[in-house]
């Protein structure tokens, strides 16, 4: 299905961005796999090549990348152009998350969160628009989440910078729908990754007396009665990706299991 398309995933060594680079590879696209230098993009390579290596698979290619700093978001760019001639499709999926109420969020925290949720969506982007607009083509896709939807108790920076990829993402929609470029962002409710595993610690004596207890209380609360998988997200991220989806821009879809509905 997409065959012959030049796709970057960034936060590709884990979780969604990895299913996401996964299943471009699987569909036939040359993929540029970027996440923070170290272990994780090693073991993230492994199995990206392997996909790489079956049927009818495209090309991959790994890039180290730290999404808040201009030069190396550049430097990531500049690869996909040397590699693959170009970018159709961008995924921001890189994201960071840290569960503390205001009286213990720390300026530090604070400044991670939204440089790395926000400003790096920002950073990815303009990049991605100044190859895009001149082509007269290409697809967006950002990571957002419910929590860029409604606040939460120890989620003030998290939430923040999800409002912020909502709004920035239907901003950018309006700038670049005459030039043929959509921009959407997913939502996605509880999806169980390294992210979640995390922040099942930090939410103990918030939303339970153990990690086993919060997550137990998370799920109770979901109508569909389970947390989502990387794979649910990515199959969203696909269609928007794809031509079927054309006609859609600067929306901001839940994959939630009904947790959330506007
Ligand atoms: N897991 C969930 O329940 C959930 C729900 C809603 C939204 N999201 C969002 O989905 C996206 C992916 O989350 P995930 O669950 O796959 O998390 P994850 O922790 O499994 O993967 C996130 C990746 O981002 C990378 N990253 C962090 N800082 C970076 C930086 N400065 N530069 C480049 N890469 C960086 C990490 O190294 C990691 O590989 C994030 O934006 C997250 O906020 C996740």
């Amino acid at each position: 299905m997409f065959a012959g398309k030049r796709v970057i995933v960034t936060g590709a060594a884990s979780g969604i961005g990895l299913e996401t680079a996964r299943r471009f590879i699987i569909e036939g696209a040359a993929v540029l796999c970027a996440d923070l230098e170290g272990d994780s993009l090693c073991r993230a390579q492994s199995v990206l090549e392997s996909a790489a290596d079956s049927g009818r698979a495209g090309a991959v290619s790994v890039c180290p990348v730290d999404v808040r700093k201009a030069a190396s978001v550049d430097r990531m760019f500049d690869t996909a152009v040397a590699e693959f001639g170009g970018v159709d499709i961008l995924v921001n999926s890189a994201g960071v998350n840290r569960v503390a109420r205001i009286e213990g969020l720390t300026e530090d925290q604070w400044r991670q969160i939204i440089e790395v949720n926000l400003t790096g969506v920002f950073l990815c982007c303009k990049r991605a628009a100044s190859l895009m607009v001149p082509q007269r083509l290409g697809r967006i896709i950002n990571i957002a989440s419910q929590s860029g939807k409604r606040g939460g108790i120890g989620l003030s920076a998290y939430c923040a910078s999800k409002f912020g990829v909502i709004g920035f993402t239907q901003s950018l929609a309006r700038e670049l729908a005459e030039y043929g470029v959509t921009v959407n962002s997913v939502c996605p409710g509880v999806i169980h990754t390294v992210l979640w595993d995390k922040l099942a610690h930090e939410y103990v004596g918030i939303k339970g007396s153990s990690p086993e207890e919060v997550w137990h209380n998370v799920i109770s609360g979901i109508p569909m009665g389970r947390a989502g998988t990387a794979e649910d997200v990515a199959n969203v991220i696909l269609f928007l990706a794809s031509d079927q989806a054309s006609f859609m821009t600067g929306q901001a879809i839940n994959i939630t299991g009904g947790s959330e509905m506007h």
